[in-house]
């Protein structure tokens, strides 16, 4: 059975737990596509070329320890702005979205380029207030030096980014089910995607 699911929007917003919770649920395949800017960027980082970088990446590449940290994560919105190595990238993502089994993948233009035709599309927001809370919780044990003002800022400035290229912008699928979790817990934002998922599974 061939089913993906689309999960976007900006970051912190909650798509990484969602998608890994729905995937889990369904027995989907998850793949989180901003750990493929992220591995890209991080090489990019340490002098490569990023066109080389994205076209030379490899599956142990997306599970560097580094690649959570607010440096790489800039760096990611950067390199990703960049048309070719977007373009680079698209073959490995669709063929993902399409493997046997069912697929959820999270990401930026996942409805809007990736998989245009995605069974469900999510995007998934929470006020920017939100959003630099999460983030601030989830980074400050191993970032001591960081403020919830300045994860505030980093998100701004990387959401501007991604809002505003050229390529494959970062925005909903005119037939996207919007959902904000600003005011949900996790419990509540996960049924309401499973839910969502649930309308158009095919009946066995
Ligand atoms: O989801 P994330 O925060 O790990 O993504 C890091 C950056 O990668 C994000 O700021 C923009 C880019 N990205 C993208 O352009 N398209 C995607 N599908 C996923 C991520």
């Amino acid at each position: 059975m061939i089913f993906t699911v689309a999960i976007d929007g900006p970051a912190a917003a909650g798509k990484g737990t969602i998608s890994k919770q729905v995937a889990a649920r369904f027995g989907f395949a998850h793949l989180d596509t901003g750990l493929i800017y992220r591995a890209t960027a991080a090489r990019v980082l340490e002098g490569e070329d990023p066109l080389k970088a994205a076209g030379g990446l490899r599956p142990s590449d997306l599970e560097r320890d580094d690649l959570r940290t607010p440096k790489v994560a800039q760096a990611a919105s950067k390199v990703a702005a960049i048309s070719e190595v977007r373009e680079v990238l698209v073959a490995f993502q669709r063929s993902f979205a399409t493997r046997d089994g069912g697929a959820v993948l999270d990401g930026r233009d996942i409805g809007t380029v990736i998989c245009p035709d995605a069974d469900v599309k999510l995007y998934v927001t929470a006020s920017d207030a939100v959003r630099a809370k999460r983030r601030f919780a989830e980074l400050s044990p191993k970032n001591p030096d960081l403020t919830e003002e300045g994860v505030l800022q980093d998100l701004m400035v990387r959401d501007k980014r991604d809002r505003e290229r050229v390529t494959a912008p970062m925005r909903a699928a005119y037939d996207a089910l919007q959902l904000d979790t600003s005011e949900m817990s996790i419990e509540q934002a996960v049924a309401a995607a499973i839910s969502a998922i649930e309308e158009k599974l095919p009946q066995p």
